[in-house]
């Protein structure tokens, strides 16, 4: 067993011999992992480390003010790029996953490269977990299950170094860090969002209009799950806009739409999981939230599959 204290010390003076006087740009998404990253570095560094945030207009609702605020308790304001836009026009219409993975990735490439030249930085910290690097492949032998962007996902050839200081932790001990960093309970207990953000939520081709569904979809997820006091209790809840259409009827007429589908699931590392059996008045009362409120989905299923052999994302 190992004393978090300690670990913290040691992971601070393995980024200073790593990167030594040069400068360094920390991706931060306000997710647990990129955090503890980042503080890590900018003990290790001062102000030599820069904290970006990059906005890829792919994040649930409310999602960025949030994680903002959070950040900002724990001394890190970072630099917000607004690059929705660039996002948006690069994913409109990809429909693989891994592809639309490969885009983010590239997309979030450029911008820090452009950054860190900018700041003059020759050194990116990600939150990189083990998890990300077994599912995505990167130990000797492994299969590719899903390129996590922040590994797979990243172009070989990116003119940046990495700095990867919880490559070898699970995220359960990774936040056990956290809290003895004095992270707030609430970042360190958020749920994960994947990198590719709702992208990876929108089965098949990405438009701008199921962007919107998604995210309208999964706020009322969010929202329901939360006021019942369940989230504490689950690894991940939100909603994804399936490629299938349905048969539905409104007032007296056919109504041909959407099929939106919840998951939620409990887990304690995402490398197993399964479905949370939340009641039955919660789950109706979701369905009928989403169907009232959003005039495009007819149709509101519940995933039951455990992990393997589903995974926790659909995509
Ligand atoms: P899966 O769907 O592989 O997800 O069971 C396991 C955990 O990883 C998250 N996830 C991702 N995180 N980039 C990320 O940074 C990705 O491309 C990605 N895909 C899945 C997922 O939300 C879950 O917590």
């Amino acid at each position: 067993s190992w004393r978090p204290g300690d670990m913290v010390s040691e992971l601070v003076e393995g980024v200073r011999l790593q990167v030594g006087d040069a400068r360094a740009v920390a991706a931060v998404s306000g997710g647990v992992d990129s955090t503890v990253a980042a503080l890590i570095a900018k003990k290790a560094l001062g102000d030599r480390l820069h904290p970006v945030f990059i906005d890829h207009g792919l994040h649930p609702e409310g999602e960025v003010e949030r994680v903002l605020k959070l950040l900002s308790t724990v001394g890190i304001e970072p630099m917000i790029i607004d690059a929705g836009e660039q996002f948006l026009s690069a994913l409109e219409g990809v429909a693989d996953p891994e592809e639309k993975r490969r885009v983010v990735g590239r997309l979030y490439a450029e911008v820090l490269e452009l950054v860190a030249r900018e700041l003059g930085a020759e050194y990116l910290v990600q939150g990189t977990i083990y998890p990300d690097v077994i599912e995505s492949g990167a130990s000797p032998g492994a299969d590719v299950i899903k390129t996590h962007h922040n590994v797979g996902g990243l172009p070989r050839d990116m003119g940046l170094k990495l700095v990867e200081p919880l490559r070898l932790f699970y995220k359960d001990e990774v936040r056990v860090i956290a809290e003895k960093l004095g992270i707030p309970r609430e970042l360190v207990w958020k749920q994960p969002v994947p990198g590719p953000g709702l992208a990876v939520r929108v089965e098949g081709p990405l438009t701008r209009e199921k962007l919107r569904i998604v995210r309208h979809a999964d706020a009322i997820v969010r929202e329901e799950v939360e006021s019942a006091g369940l989230s504490g209790r689950l690894w991940q809840y939100f909603a994804v806009l399936t490629a299938s259409k349905a048969t539905g009827v409104r007032g007296d007429s056919r109504s041909y739409g959407y099929v939106v589908a919840l998951r939620a699931v409990e887990s304690m590392d995402a490398m197993t999981a399964k479905p949370a059996e939340l009641p039955w008045w919660l789950l109706e009362r979701i369905a009928w939230r989403i169907t009232s409120e959003i005039p495009e989905v007819v149709r509101v299923v519940y995933d039951i599959t455990s992990k393997p052999p589903s995974t926790i994302e659909w995509e």
